[in-house]
């Protein structure tokens, strides 16, 4: 059974691991355990059996949060992993009055842009050479 809970410390090794496989530029561990004491942030891992097997990472100030990182081990994608954190993530940010959910994805990431979408995320806009191979972003936004 897969539980969602919010990231500690103990988790980081296990997060780092899977931004390393999914990201060009990951997050360094220790930037990743300044993450879990941030008060503007709301971090929550996936877990089968005690490890990690996804991750969101989002950054929130009054009514309006960003979701900053989402990802899903190998082994575990295709199997409602990554709804579940963001429909979580939700809740939670539901629970702090934020009404508005921000994110960038890459223009060539159709499987991330299929999820949110299916999450019922619209596209607002176009951000031109946003990544750092000069990809552009796609800005997605969904009301909560
Ligand atoms: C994007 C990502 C987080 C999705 O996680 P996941 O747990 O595999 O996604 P889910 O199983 O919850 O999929 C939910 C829906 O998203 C869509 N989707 C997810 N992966 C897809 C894929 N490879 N191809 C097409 N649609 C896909 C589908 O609509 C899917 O519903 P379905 O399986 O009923 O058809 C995962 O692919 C990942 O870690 N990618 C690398 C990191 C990344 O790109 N993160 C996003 C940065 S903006």
């Amino acid at each position: 059974m897969v539980e969602i809970k919010e990231m500690q410390p103990q988790h980081v090794n296990e997060v780092f691991s899977i931004s390393a496989a999914a990201f060009p530029l990951p997050w360094a561990k220790d930037e990743l355990i300044r993450e879990t004491i941030n008060p503007n942030a709301l971090n929550l891992v996936a877990l089968y059996e005690e490890k990690v097997i996804g991750y969101v990472q989002c950054w929130y100030t009054l009514d309006s949060a960003d979701i900053i990182n989402v990802a899903v081990s190998d082994a575990f994608k295709r199997q409602g992993v990554g709804h579940r954190l963001i429909r979580d993530l939700i809740l939670h940010l539901k629970e702090r009055n934020v009404e508005n959910v921000f994110l960038e994805v890459r223009v060539s990431n159709l499987p991330a842009q299929r999820l949110y979408k299916s999450m019922g995320f619209i596209t607002l806009s176009k951000r031109e050479r946003y990544y750092v191979n000069g990809e552009d972003a796609l800005v997605m936004n969904l009301q909560i």
